[in-house]
Formats: structure tokens, C-alpha cells, sequence
């Protein structure tokens, strides 16, 4: 029965199916919604259902009827818009009597996340925006709470969800990450919105399987972003006559070279506290390889590996050639010194692509990070529905907007970041910027590897445990010691995990 039979003006307004799936329906004599629910989907029951879709209708399209009761006499002549069966089910499933304000399509949508830093703020303003061109009488609410890669936005929103005072969605990244918040017990399984949705054709399978946890969706991915990338300023290249290197040797022979005429050779910035594990995850990749680097988080690669002991081995050298202040800096601090042309080379993730947009700053170049070529280490942004959000109607159009074309073109071109979607035209394509379209398709082309840092690889437990190790590396320099430190960790989360 999905998309029923009478499809009229099917995504007539682009891409809202979550508003839109049904037909336009005129009443020829004056009756009820109930009435007419039972006539045109067999049931009475589904009559709130034909009241918050006409009323999300009428918001954008004056000619439907603005109903202001579930018992108010419907004119002769009123235009309705029934939504699908499908979607009345999925609708009657959430709604909650008690809150009738759901079939107003007004209310409040408090939206959860950590981007605060340019290229961030403007890619959610983006679906900010068509969200209200939608439902212009939702309030939109922007709970952001300030700290890359979510560490601190983790600590704040796990008791509000314990506490039953979750916003009405979330940021939270695709893979093992959702484990920390208990999500039987805290979110809402979307396995019926991606049925209607059918984002299982349209997203890629290596996202997909990440996207299941316990045998459930509980996130709608919103992009793509990739770790191992290496940013480096093409001024300084250019003038010392460099080019992006491709392992390791290259890359400290021209730390040598950089340092000795007193550019900074490599910046980053540890302020957050995961920075640092951030470079060393990419390291790891390239030291181990795909399958290799992948099968540290499934307990098949040994963390007493050569590869690992190699991995510490340059994050050691490369403290050698680090600016001074990388303590006191987040990512994006560390990107200004790329920006004056004071530092030359950076590894971190492509939301400084995004970031680099934002400050009009055109003169960066990108590699992947040194031997990882042909890899792609990945880790996606979803928004999640907990089981509380206040607004979960109003939530149900935000998932939508995530997971729609429109949605994810508006985003992920100031993002910094891919869509997930990969059903984009060539045109559509064609809005992104240079290293986006790059990275598209590297994306098609390359192996993919989880992150562990953003949420991809490993329980939240583990993740800390290895950020932990990294940055008491970074003052003691100890490898062999953080070698066994990193040993144990595995040994405790595989067990937890059951492997
Ligand atoms: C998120 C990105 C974000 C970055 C820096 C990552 O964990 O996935 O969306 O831009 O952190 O905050």
C-alpha cells in the first residue's frame, strides 16, 4: 500500500514526502475528518493524521483547509490533502494525543549539535532555512553547545536524555557512538522512516551497515566527511618548491627543510583533547593499511603490532616540527597559521574544508594524509529522534530535511563535507567546490575505514580510552609504555563488547 493508489501532486513541493505523500482531496459535502478518513483510508482513526498533513500543507499553500479541530465540521468544497497509508501509520505511530499542538504544524524544534565553528554554523543555517520554508510556523531552536568532534556536547546532552529533557533531535555521528546513549532505551528506531523514505537505495551500502546498531536506524545521515587529509598552504609550497608528500620520509624531509627557514612545519591544535588522537587514528591507517587499521577495532589486528609501534614512532617525530601553541588551540585556531601563511601542513578532517570557505581563504591545497592513499578514512553526521523530544513531529520534518537532496546539497556545500546521498546529478554535482568533487570521488573509488575519534569504530568507552593514551603520549613520549597502555584498552572494550 505504500505511496497509495491516488498519488496526486506526489513531492509537489520538492521533497517532503514526510508532508507530502498523499493526495489533494476536495469535500463535495459538508462532513468530518473522521468521516472522511474512514472513506479515504478505510479508517476513522487515521483522521488526525489528514489533520496535520493539511495542516502542514496549508502553511505553504493557502488554498488547503487550516483545520483547528479534529471535530470541526469540513466544509463543502474545503481541499484536504490525505496523506498515504504509510505515512498515516508512521504519523499515528508518534503522535501523542496529549499533544495536540502536533497537528498544528507549529511548536517548537530544538535541534541539538556541536557546530559552532565557520563552515559548521553556515551548512546548519542552510537546512535551518528550508526546514522554515516547510513549516514556517515551527520555532526553530539552535542548542548548540560549543567543542569539535562532540566531546563536550556528549558529556552535556547524555543526562539530559537520562533525565527526560533531550531536545526534540541531535547530532550524533554514525556508527558504534550511539552505543553511549543506550538507544533501546533513549531513541526512536527510524527503520519505518527510511522504509518510506527509501534511503536504503540511496545511501551507500558501507554507510548503511554503519548506520545499524542492534538491527535498527537510529540516525539520518546528513554527509560524508573524511579524516586523512592533509591541508597545506600553497604560498609556502610553491616558494620552497614543494609538493604534497606521499609517505612519511617525504613528508619529515620537508619538516626539515621548512624548519630550517623558520616557517612552522606542521600545526595542529589539541585544545579539544582529541586533536591529537585525530592525527594519530590517521597515522595508524597509515601504517596498517585498510583491512589492517580495521581490524584493530574488530580485535583481528593486534595492537602489539609493528605497525602501531611505527605509528607512535612518527607522531613522536612529528612533535618535532609542531607549533608551540598547539595546546592552547582548537583545529580551526590552528588552521590561521595556514591562513597568515605561518604554518604549512595540517591533518584533520574536511570540516576545514568548510572552515577554509568561511574565513575566503582559497589558497589551500589537499593530499591524503602521507600512505594513505586509496583509503578513505570515514565517518558520517547523522540526527537522531529520542524517545522524549518534546516536538517529535516537528522532529520527524527535521529528519526529512537531513535526509533529502535538496537538504543535503544545501548543507554539505558549506559544510565542507560530501552528501550521503548518492544520487546527485551531474549538475548537482557541479555545486561543489574542487576538493569536494575530489573527494565524491575518492569516496566511489576508495577503501573504506571507520574512524574512531567521530564515532565510526568503537564504543564510546574505547574512544576515550585511546584519546586518553594519545595525549599523555604528547608529554611523555613514552612508546613503548602507550603501546601497552593502547593493549589494554583493546583488551577491556573487546571483552565488553563480547569479542
Ligand atoms: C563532526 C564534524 C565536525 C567536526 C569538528 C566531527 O566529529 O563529525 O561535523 O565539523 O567534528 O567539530
Amino acid at each position: 500500500m505504500k505511496r497509495l493508489i491516488l498519488l496526486v501532486g506526489l513531492f509537489a513541493l520538492g521533497i517532503l514526502a514526510w508532508a507530502q505523500p498523499g493526495m489533494e482531496y476536495v469535500v463535495s459535502t459538508e462532513t468530518t475528518l473522521a468521516a472522511v478518513a474512514q472513506d479515504v483510508l478505510g479508517n476513522p482513526d487515521f483522521a488526525p493524521a489528514i489533520m496535520r498533513a493539511t495542516n502542514a500543507k496549508s502553511l505553504v499553500d493557502p488554498s488547503f483547509l487550516k483545520i483547528s479541530s479534529l471535530d470541526m465540521a469540513i466544509p463543502a468544497g474545503a481541499k484536504l490533502w490525505i496523506p498515504d497509508r504509510t505515512w498515516a501509520e508512521a504519523f499515528m505511530a508518534f503522535w501523542d494525543p496529549n499533544r495536540p499542538e502536533d497537528l498544528f504544524g507549529g511548536g517548537k524544534l530544538v535541534v541539538g549539535s556541536w557546530w559552532t565553528a565557520g563552515g559548521e554554523a553556515e551548512g546548519l543555517n542552510a537546512l535551518f532555512k528550508i526546514y522554515g520554508e516547510y513549516f514556517p510556523d515551527v520555532q526553530i531552536v539552535n542548542a548548540t553547545i560549543a567543542g569539535g568532534a562532540g566531546f563536550v556536547f556528549r558529556a552535556v546532552i547524555k543526562p539530559r536524555l537520562i533525565a527526560g529533557n533531550p531536545p526534540d533531535t541531535f547530532q550524533l555521528h554514525a556508527g558504534l557512538e550511539v552505543e553511549g546513549y543506550s538507544p533501546e532505551t533513549y531513541l526512536t528506531p527510524l527503520d519505518k522512516l527510511y522504509e518510506i523514505e527509501g534511503w536504503d537505495k540511496v545511501l551507500p551500502k558501507d554507510l548503511l551497515d554503519l548506520l545499524v546498531y542492534k538491527g535498527h536506524y537510529w540516525g539520518v545521515p546528513v554527509n560524508i566527511h573524511r579524516a586523512n587529509v592533509l591541508w597545506y598552504d600553497k604560498e609556502i609550497f610553491e616558494k620552497y618548491g614543494l609538493t604534497p608528500p606521499k609517505n612519511w620520509d617525504e613528508f619529515f624531509a620537508i619538516c626539515g627543510k621548512l624548519k630550517a627557514e623558520g616557517v612552522v612545519p606542521f600545526v595542529m591544535g589539541n585544545a579539544g583533547g582529541w586533536e591529537a588522537a585525530h592525527l594519530f587514528e590517521t597515522i595508524l591507517v597509515s601504517t596498517l593499511g585498510a583491512e589492517g587499521y580495521k581490524g584493530l577495532w574488530t580485535g583481528e589486528t593486534p595492537w602489539t603490532s609493528e605497525g602501531v609501534t611505527k605509528a607512535l614512532e612518527i607522531l613522536k617525530k612529528i612533535l618535532d616540527y609542531v607549533n608551540p601553541d598547539y595546546a592552547a588551540l582548537s583545529w580551526d585556531g590552528a588552521g590561521e597559521y595556514l591562513i597568515a601563511h605561518k604554518g604549512a601542513m595540517m591533518i584533520m578532517g574536511d570540516w576545514t574544508n568548510g572552515w577554509f570557505m568561511s574565513k575566503g581563504y582559497e589558497g589551500y591545497g589537499w593530499a591524503p594524509v602521507p600512505g594513505t592513499q586509496g583509503i578513505f578514512d570515514a565517518l558520517s553526521d547523522t540526527f537522531c529522534l529520542p524517545k522524549l523530544a518534546p516536538h517529535p513531529i516537528n522532529a520527524l520534518g527535521w529528519l526529512e530535511v537531513c535526509g533529502s537532496k535538496e537538504g543535503q546539497i544545501a548543507f554539505n556545500t558549506r559544510k565542507g563535507s560530501i552528501p550521503a546521498r548518492t544520487d546527485l546529478t551531474p549538475e548537482e554535482k557541479a555545486q561543489f567546490n574542487p576538493y569536494l568533487q575530489s573527494c565524491m570521488e575518492d569516496f566511489a573509488r576508495d577503501a573504506i575505514v571507520p574512524s574512531v575519534i567521530h564515532g565510526a569504530a568503537a564504543i564510546e568507552s574505547w574512544v576515550t580510552d585511546f584519546k586518553d593514551a594519545v595525549n599523555l603520549f604528547l608529554a611523555t613520549k613514552d612508546v613503548a609504555g602507550t603501546q601497552r597502555a593502547l593493549v589494554e584498552a583493546a583488551e577491556a572494550a573487546l571483552a565488553a563488547m563480547g569479542k
